[in-house]
C-alpha cells in the first residue's frame, strides 16, 4: 500500500493494524487489488466509511471511480439496504468490476455505470430534473475516487444529485502534500491536476455555502454538505 506522508508512518500503521480488518470476500477483493497493484481506499479510510455509513444510513449511494469494485463492495456490506451507483470508464477495470460484482454482489445492491462521469454525471441529472422535484434519483452520499482535476467540476452536478442531508466525499485531496507547492514549481504534468484541486479549494473551503471538513485519512478526505442555513 502506498505511503503518503501526511500522518506519521508509525501512526498510520498502527491505525491500520489495530483496526478490525475487512473480512470474507472483501478481503479477496482487496488482496486481488494489492497483487496487481491497483489503488483502492487504504484502511484508515474504510473503517470510517463503514462508521459513516451506520451514521447516515444511507438509501442511495453514488461512488465516481470503482476500479475493481472494492470501496463499492464495501460500502454494500456496510449499508444492506442501500443501492450503489458506481461509475468507471476504464475497460480493464471494468471488466474485473464486473467479475467481482458478479461473485460478490450477493443482494445485487451495486449498479455499474460505464462511461466517463462527466457524461454519466450528466445524464443522472437530466433523469433527476426530469423527475420533477421527486427524490428518486438523488443520493444521500456522493463518493468521488476518480480523476482529482475533475472533482472541481463533477461539484455542481453532485450537488445537484444530493438529497437534502446528503453528503459528498472526496478522496486523495492532499496530493501527498503537493497542494503545499507554488503551481509553478509543480511538474508540468501535473499542474492540471493541482489546478483542478485548487480551483475546488477556493469554491468550498471557507465559503458559507458549504460545511466542510477535512480529514487526514488516507492522502486526505474532503467531506462537504451544502450549508441549509446559509440560504
Ligand atoms: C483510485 S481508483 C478507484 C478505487 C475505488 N474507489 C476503490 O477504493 O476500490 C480510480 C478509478 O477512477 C476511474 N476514473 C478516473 N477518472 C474517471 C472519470 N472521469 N470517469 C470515470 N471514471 C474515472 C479510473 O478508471 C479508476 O478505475
Amino acid at each position: 500500500m502506498m505511503h503518503r506522508p501526511v500522518v506519521k508512518a508509525e501512526l498510520v500503521d498502527w491505525m491500520r493494524q489495530n483496526q478490525t480488518p475487512v473480512q470474507g470476500d472483501l478481503a479477496s477483493v482487496l488482496k486481488q487489488a494489492q497483487e496487481n497493484n491497483i489503488p483502492v481506499i487504504p484502511h484508515e479510510t474504510v473503517v470510517y466509511f463503514q462508521m459513516l455509513i451506520q451514521l447516515l444510513q444511507p438509501k442511495r449511494i453514488l461512488e465516481i471511480g470503482t476500479a475493481i469494485g472494492f470501496s463499492a463492495l464495501m460500502m454494500a456490506q456496510a449499508a444492506k439496504e442501500a443501492e450503489i451507483v458506481t461509475i468507471d470508464r476504464n475497460p480493464e477495470m471494468i471488466a474485473l468490476a464486473k467479475e467481482n460484482l458478479a461473485t460478490y454482489d450477493h443482494l445485487k445492491q451495486i449498479q455499474l455505470l460505464e462511461g466517463d462521469a462527466a457524461d454519466v454525471l450528466l445524464e443522472l441529472t437530466a433523469q433527476q430534473a426530469a423527475d420533477n422535484h421527486g427524490d428518486s434519483h438523488r443520493f444521500d452520499l456522493i463518493f468521488m475516487d476518480s480523476a482529482k482535476s475533475k472533482y472541481v467540476e463533477f461539484l455542481p452536478m453532485a450537488l445537484s444529485l444530493l438529497t437534502e442531508n446528503g453528503v459528498i466525499l472526496m478522496d486523495d485531496i492532499f496530493q501527498a502534500g503537493e497542494i503545499l507547492t507554488p503551481i509553478m514549481e509543480i511538474k508540468r504534468s501535473q499542474r492540471a491536476l493541482e489546478r483542478g484541486l485548487r480551483r475546488l479549494f477556493d469554491e468550498v473551503l471557507n465559503n458559507p455555502k458549504y460545511l466542510t471538513s477535512i480529514l487526514p485519512l488516507g492522502d486526505g478526505l474532503l467531506m462537504i454538505k451544502p450549508n441549509r442555513e446559509s440560504k
